[in-house]
């Protein structure tokens, strides 16, 4: 197991390239499932998370390689409908091959995902939405099995937008006969990407990005080649160290238009932004401002920069409140930022945050994944040394984490434990 070694305290200047997107990359790969034939999936991040997508798909039947930062996926023969355990347990995302494959063979086996460090995370409304479609669904022995000769369109209504949720009755909905109406469909840039990728494959799909979905089912869908859209979520990881260490960084190959809401913040905490071709030039204040977030769906404030964001306002002038409203207990990094002497309180499914002048070097435990990159954000502009233990997590997310980061002129370095 790895560990990454940070001192800190040094102001991170220079240019960073973000990588394709975990949270686009890992449907669309689950959607090669839905056409026979050989895809190309471009701007694919070298994650641990992608590969698991990877070995799921090929344990089906396909053949997967990822060369550089394409994914070639030939799902020609896939014949195999289980999803087991030990792949589903090491990452939740694997339920989105549910939709596909019942769309496909008309059947599928999957594990049910337990719940995880940030949530109990249950996935109900893919299930409804899926019987609405006419699939029958049991549960058995921690699995999901569900059968339907062919999907048939449905109108689905989700109580709370799910991403995942959204993902799987699109996909299941692409091959379904008929039309399928989304409403209260999440909104996220990653759902859109999707869609793009499946109307690239011959899908009739209007809509996505918005709140209603309608998907008109086809026979047949053709493989594709698709490129990815940056990860807007690596982007603001950045986009706060820039913050928190009164850098200059130019980010590139972003898409700062999905992430309005987090600049948004940003601005009102004392960063300001250039917009430059290709991406945007971040610029850190000497002390950001303390200031107030609440999580919510796209496009409100992504739960996935909460973390990172709370690392940030640790530093800042002033007292900030940040609400989480997306999942019970994403607060995981609360303990950790205070071993390093941040001063926040935590009541229910919000934290205050008074912000301090300076945090100190500790030794620490991630978590999660997005917790693992807040304690990176704090370790980056802390007094001393840091090291964060268990990254296996914060390997699941962001491709070539301290590399781009030694660029940037940050002292981070790779160990074993
Ligand atoms: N929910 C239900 N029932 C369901 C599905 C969701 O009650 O059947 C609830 C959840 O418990 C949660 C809310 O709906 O309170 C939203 O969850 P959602 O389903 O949207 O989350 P997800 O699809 O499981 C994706 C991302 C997460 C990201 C969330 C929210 C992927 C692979 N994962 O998860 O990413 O936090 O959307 O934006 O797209 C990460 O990258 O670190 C990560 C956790």
């Amino acid at each position: 197991m790895d560990k990454l070694v940070i001192n800190g305290g040094k102001r991170l200047v220079g240019t960073v390239e973000i990588s394709g997107a975990k949270n686009a990359a890992l449907p669309i790969m689950a959607a090669s499932i839905l056409a026979e034939g050989e895809h190309q999936i471009r701007n694919v991040p070298q994650l641990r998370d992608v590969s698991t997508m990877g070995r799921l798909i090929a344990n089906l039947g396909a053949g997967f390689h990822l060369e550089d930062s394409t994914a070639l996926l030939d799902c020609t023969m896939i014949g195999n409908f289980e999803a087991p355990y030990d792949l589903v347990s090491t990452m939740r995302a694997s339920v989105l091959i549910l939709g596909p494959l019942l769309a496909r063979l008309g059947k599928a086996k999957v594990s049910l995902p337990g719940g995880c460090a940030i949530g109990a995370r249950p996935i109900n409304l893919h299930l409804m939405g899926l019987k609405k479609m006419g699939a029958t669904i049991k549960l058995e022995s921690g699995y999901v099995l569900a059968k339907a000769k062919r999907l048939k369109g449905a109108s689905i209504n989700f109580d709370t937008p799910t991403v995942t949720g959204t993902e799987n009755i699109m996909m299941a909905a692409a091959l379904a006969e008929g039309r399928t109406i989304i409403e209260n469909a999440a909104r996220e840039p990653e759902v859109t990407d999707l869609a793009n990728a499946l109307i690239s494959m011959g899908a009739k799909i209007k809509g996505a990005g918005e709140s209603l979905i309608e998907i008109e089912g086809v026979r047949r869908l053709e493989p594709m080649d698709y490129t990815i859209i940056p990860d807007r979520i690596e982007a603001g990881t950045f986009m706060t160290i820039a913050g928190i260490t009164g850098g200059d960084i130019t980010i590139k190959k972003c898409r700062p238009d999905h992430l309005d809401a987090l600049i948004n913040k940003l601005k009102d905490s004392g960063i300001r932004f250039k917009k430059v071709r290709d991406g945007i030039r971040v610029i850190g204040p000497e002390r950001s401002f303390a200031v107030n977030a609440k999580t919510m769906p796209y496009p409100g404030f992504p739960t996935d920069m909460q973390a990172q964001f709370m690392a940030m306002l640790c530093m800042a002038d002033g007292t900030s409140v940040i609400s989480e409203k997306i999942f019970e207990n994403r607060f995981m990094h609360v303990a950790e930022l205070r071993r390093m002497g941040a001063d926040i309180t935590i009541d229910g499914g919000t934290a205050t945050i008074r912000g301090i002048p300076q945090l100190k070097g500790a030794p620490l435990m991630a978590t999660d994944l997005r917790a693992s990159a807040s304690l990176i954000v704090a370790a980056l502009a802390a007094e001393g040394q840091t090291t964060v233990h268990r990254i296996y997590h914060l390997d699941r997310g962001y491709e070539k984490i301290e590399e781009k980061l030694q660029l940037l002129g940050a002292d981070i370095r790779r160990e074993k434990e």
